[in-house]
């Protein structure tokens, strides 16, 4: 059986501030415990949430990490491995803002993916298309393409050890969600052409949904069967709602 995850995405957002705030929120969720929990906060909060989450069972990833696995130079970059020595579990790896916005391909994003394997860390794969490529009728194909470039390179069992987060670029921030069934129907998709390579990999991969989930509609989304929890962007920058969305996800 797969375990549910619910991840909290903090982006850019957060000051020393705010980020006490959520640390306290957080500290004081009653958590089900069948959810793995985790956050990605700003590289430069890392230290202090994981300092201020020691003892609650809650993850801390980065939302980025660089191409190599060990330190160098560098400059302006954090390795896997130092995140590790931080105490980071996880890591983002391709979320569309970076794609998108900061132009990263997949040769660059393997090469994270790559690191964050070799260092210890879990990777986040963030695939999903556009409004246009789905208004285009090319959502499967863009989806594939993605998870394609990491699985061409490093082999199917890259999946053992990592996460894939379906979302759609259309529903990040917009307010917009897939419908319970759309997001379903792309969730299959990917376990599918996973499973064309190795069935146990594509049975025991978690694929999160990411996209404007919020506690309203955390229940009916992970209620899918190729659903197993959610990448959460703005609701989880505030403590109360991103433990209802976490609840959500508990049987
Ligand atoms: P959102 O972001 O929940 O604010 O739409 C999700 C994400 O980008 O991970």
């Amino acid at each position: 059986m797969r375990r549910t995850m619910v991840a909290g995405n903090w982006k850019m957002h957060g000051t020393r501030a705010s980020v006490a705030e959520l640390i306290d929120g957080l500290r004081g969720l009653v958590l089900p415990n069948d959810v793995d929990v985790a956050v990605f906060p700003p590289q430069l909060f890392i230290d202090r949430v994981i300092k201020g989450l020691q003892g609650a069972p809650i993850s801390v990833g980065a939302q980025d990490a660089a191409v190599e696995s060990g330190q160098g130079a560098l400059t302006g970059e954090i390795s896997s491995s130092q995140l590790v020595d931080a105490g980071c579990k996880l890591v983002l790896v391709g979320h569309s803002e970076r794609r998108l916005i900061l132009g990263e391909q997949d040769e660059t994003l393997n090469r994270k993916f790559a690191a964050a394997q070799a260092s210890g860390l879990t990777p986040v794969l963030c695939i999903g298309e556009t409004l246009e490529q789905r208004e285009a009728g090319q959502t499967l194909e863009v989806v594939e393409r993605q998870l394609n470039a990491v699985i061409d390179e490093f082999g199917i069992d890259a999946f053992v050890n990592a996460v894939i987060a379906y979302e759609p670029v259309w529903a990040i921030g917009t307010g917009l969600t897939a419908s319970p069934q759309q997001a379903q129907d792309v969730h299959a998709a990917i376990r599918a052409q996973l499973a064309q390579k190795n069935s146990e990999v594509a049975q025991g991969v978690r694929l999160l949904y990411g996209g404007s989930v919020k506690a309203a509609n955390a229940v009916e989304l992970f209620s899918m069967p190729d659903i197993d929890g959610g990448l959460i962007g703005g609701a989880s920058l505030n403590a109360d709602e991103f433990g209802a969305i976490i609840r959500a996800a508990g049987n």
